[in-house]
């Protein structure tokens, strides 16, 4: 369970005014549920999973992961307790190979087969990836692929998605929702602008001006979420 109290984050406008980017947000992410999180561009959604993972330097409030409070742990410590980022634009590994990665987010030597369970998962063919390199030759759709298959072997306790269905245009949605009906056991967040993956949410909460909007399930969003400003909002792909 990841629990959010009371935070607060600023930056630096374009003449050094300090901004506020989310607002004494306090939120409460169980064990075992899948959330989604939506709303405007810049609201703040990218800014949140990245102090929850701690790439942004937690500034005020404080965040606990299963009753720990995790507010002063690096990226790796955070990492090694259980808690997984699936980035807006994925980072590669120039001359690393995807086997060897999802090797090492298994944390066992895959045969091919068990690689072939990761990548098809993806749809992705074991055998035309399994020895290429995870880096920029990949397009940006195979890169978000493999970050997901990279998620999958993780099986992490706490699984944060940035807009995965980015760049998957042609790629079926039943796969990427098999993904998280994979993975839930462990607390998902997902940030997403489409309305096939708040049909899978427990939760959808809306983040506007940094704060929370509204939360609910997904037939109590609905009607809200169609009406709200941002024209991705309920939106197909
Ligand atoms: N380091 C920074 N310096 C200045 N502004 C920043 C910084 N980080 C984030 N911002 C601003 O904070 C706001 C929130 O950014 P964030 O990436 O969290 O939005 P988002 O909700 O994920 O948007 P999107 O739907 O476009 O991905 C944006 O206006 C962004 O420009
Ligand atoms: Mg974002």
């Amino acid at each position: 369970m990841i629990e959010l109290k009371n935070i607060t984050y600023s930056v630096k406008g374009t003449s050094q005014e300090e901004r506020e980017i989310l607002k004494d947000l306090s939120a409460i992410f169980e064990e075992g549920k899948t959330y989604v999180i939506t709303g405007p561009n810049g609201s703040g959604k990218s800014t949140l999973a990245r102090l929850i993972m701690g790439i942004n330097p937690l500034q005020h409030g404080e965040i606990f992961f299963d009753g720990q409070n995790i507010g002063n742990l690096s990226i790796t410590q955070r990492a090694k307790a259980g808690i997984c980022y699936a980035f807006q634009k994925p980072v590669t590994f120039k001359g690393v190979k995807i086997k060897s990665l999802l090797n090492i987010a298994s944390g066992k030597e895959n045969n091919v087969g068990g690689l072939c369970e990761y990548l098809s998962a993806v749809g992705l063919c074991a055998k035309d990836y399994i020895h290429r390199p995870f880096d920029d030759k990949l397009s940006g759709g195979e890169q978000k692929r493999i970050e997901l298959a990279l998620t999958l072997a993780r099986n992490a306790k706490v699984n944060i998605f940035d807009e995965p269905e980015a760049g998957i245009d042609i790629w079926s949605f039943e796969k990427l929702t098999s993904i998280f009906k994979k993975l839930k056991k462990a607390t998902n967040i997902i940030i997403s602008h489409q309305s096939r993956i708040f049909e899978i949410a427990d939760e959808i909460i809306l983040l506007e001006n940094g704060q929370i909007a509204k939360r609910g399930s997904y037939k109590q969003m609905k009607k809200h979420l169609q009406n709200a400003r941002c024209g991705k909002l309920g939106g197909e792909a």
